[in-house]
């Protein structure tokens, strides 16, 4: 079975928030939410509300034992997606997660005209996107409030339509995140660009090659400026660019819809421009992220895990930290097992750009280091104001003091239940991690924040042996939306 999402007909408004169960079938009734089964749906471009509160009911003590499958990575997933704005041929892309930021961009998408094609059942991981008619070069606030990422469409709807409306992002949980390397990028290739009323208004008739040198490496202005220099007239060459996989997995999409790229996974990219991309059909990269949280969750918990689905060597600087601290790995090609029966030593980290320690990794090492023997410096070197979790996991009985952009860990602290709120995606996963160490029952509030980017994690998590169940409320306030978040 699929569905087909259409360009909207009527302007949004709290009314078109519909419940549905994936065949358009309305559900406005009480909403238990056992399982993923039942999925929200937000028509037109309309927003979570923040009533919907999810809550996670998790017991700790039990290993983790089995194998859990790694889910397609979100955040190759969504400049993916942006990606099909290039080209009015379809694009299709498998592999794609089934969590709330791709169901965000979805709408996105359609907003601005473009058919997206959803597949359930076995086939519920792959989407077709057509931006054959797209009429609204626009993504609006209530989106991009939602989602950072959203501000990927700049670059491709510039050099498609010529023109874009995106909306500024503002600050965020976890620092203020400006956009400018990406505005300055695409003035450098030709576009002029007025920023009022909150949004940045972009135009250019066509983008012409540049030389772009980032002042700062930055994953999705890479992303951003190679997808708008593959249909710039001329040689674009890029300095100091983001060296993660995902721009990488980016950059072999682009190729299969016939960008011309050179020298993606190094500082250095270099793309002459065609006049024409096509159609193409592309796998998404596993999610280094999700199987880096199960590993530490694994190694916490005592418990021996194999991750399917994974590519290990994404997963480099994690694996050497986790060596050092004792943690025993066996790597396969698209595998990994993890086991831990010994004793945990502390090990510093410091966070980094790719092949660095991930930013989005710290929380959940973070849990690792109250754990470990010896007192660990967490040193996070991305975002500014990253350690919102340190406060909830003190609160489960950590020992953790901040200062600036140093959290120092005191380990062998056992934790103990409580309730606790997440504040941001890779937060909310650390305190999964530490309710499954933790003495008796957490609950965790606020897991709208882990559904943005972990597929089912509960479901996954009890499959191997967690106590972990979803308790929802549904209280219809439509005022309030989602804070942003990584
Ligand atoms: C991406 C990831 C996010 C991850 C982050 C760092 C996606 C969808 N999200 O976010 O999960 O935590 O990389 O690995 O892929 N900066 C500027 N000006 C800019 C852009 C960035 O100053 O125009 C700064 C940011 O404030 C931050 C640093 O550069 O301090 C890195 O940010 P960036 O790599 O852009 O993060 P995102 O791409 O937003």
């Amino acid at each position: 079975m699929k569905i087909v999402s259409k360009p909207p007909t009527v302007q949004p408004t709290s009314a078109n928030l519909m419940l549905s169960n994936g065949s358009g079938q309305d559900l406005k009734k009480p909403v238990t939410r056992s399982s993923r089964a039942v999925r929200i749906d937000f028509v037109n471009g309309a927003t979570a509300p923040e009533s919907l509160m999810d809550k996670f009911v998790i017991r700790g003590g039990n290993p983790l034992v089995g194998s859990v499958r790694i889910s397609g990575a979100k955040n190759a997933a969504l400049p993916a997606m942006a990606a099909a704005i290039l080209t009015d041929e379809p694009v299709i892309l498998e592999n794609i997660p089934d969590v709330r930021d791709i169901q965000t961009e979805r709408n996105l998408l359609v907003s601005m005209g473009a058919e997206v094609e959803l597949g359930y059942g076995r086939a519920s991981h792959r989407t077709t996107i057509s931006c054959s008619n797209l009429v609204n070069p626009q993504a609006a606030y209530d989106l991009v409030k939602t989602m950072r990422a959203s501000t990927l469409v700049l670059g491709p709807l510039v050099a498609r339509m010529g023109r874009a409306r995106v909306s500024q992002p503002g600050g965020c949980a976890i620092g203020a995140r400006p956009i400018d390397l990406h505005i300055k990028g695409l003035e450098k290739l030709g576009a002029s660009i007025t920023q009022e009323h909150g949004y940045i208004e972009a135009q250019a008739e066509r983008l012409h090659g540049g030389h772009i040198t980032f002042d700062k490496i930055t994953v999705t202005g890479t992303e951003d400026l190679m997808m708008a220099a593959t249909l710039a007239q001329g040689e674009t060459i890029m300095e100091n660019c983001a060296r993660e996989p995902e721009v990488n997995d980016l950059a072999a999409l682009l190729t299969k819809m016939g960008a011309r790229i050179e020298g993606a996974g190094t500082h250095t990219i270099r793309i002459q421009g065609v006049d024409k991309l096509h159609g193409a059909r592309h796998r998404i990269i596993p999610d280094r992220i999700e199987a880096g949280t199960f590993v530490i969750a694994a190694v916490l918990t005592g418990g021996d895990l194999t991750l399917t689905n994974c590519d290990p060597s994404h997963l480099g600087a994690l694996i050497q930290k986790l060596e050092e601290c004792g943690v025993s790995i066996t790597p396969a090609a698209d595998s990994l097992r993890v086991t831990n029966g010994h004793q945990l030593e502390a090990a510093d980290v410091s966070t980094e750009e790719y092949p660095g320690f991930p930013t989005d990794m710290q929380a959940q090492y973070m849990v690792l280091a109250t754990q470990a023997q010896g007192t660990s410096i967490i040193t996070e070197n991305i975002f500014e104001n990253r350690f919102m979790h340190a406060q909830e996991l003190a609160r489960m009985g950590a020992n953790i003091r901040v200062e600036g952009s140093r959290a120092i860990v005191r380990g062998k602290t056992p934790l103990s239940s409580a309730a606790v709120q997440c504040s941001d995606l890779r937060a909310s996963a650390s305190l999964v991690i530490a309710a499954l160490v933790a003495d008796g029952e957490t609950i965790l509030d606020r897991v709208y924040h882990i559904d943005r980017g972990y597929e089912r994690i509960e479901e996954k998590l009890k499959g191997v042996g967690a106590q972990i169940r979803r308790i929802g409320e549904f209280l219809p306030k439509r005022t309030a939306t989602p804070s942003v978040v990584a």
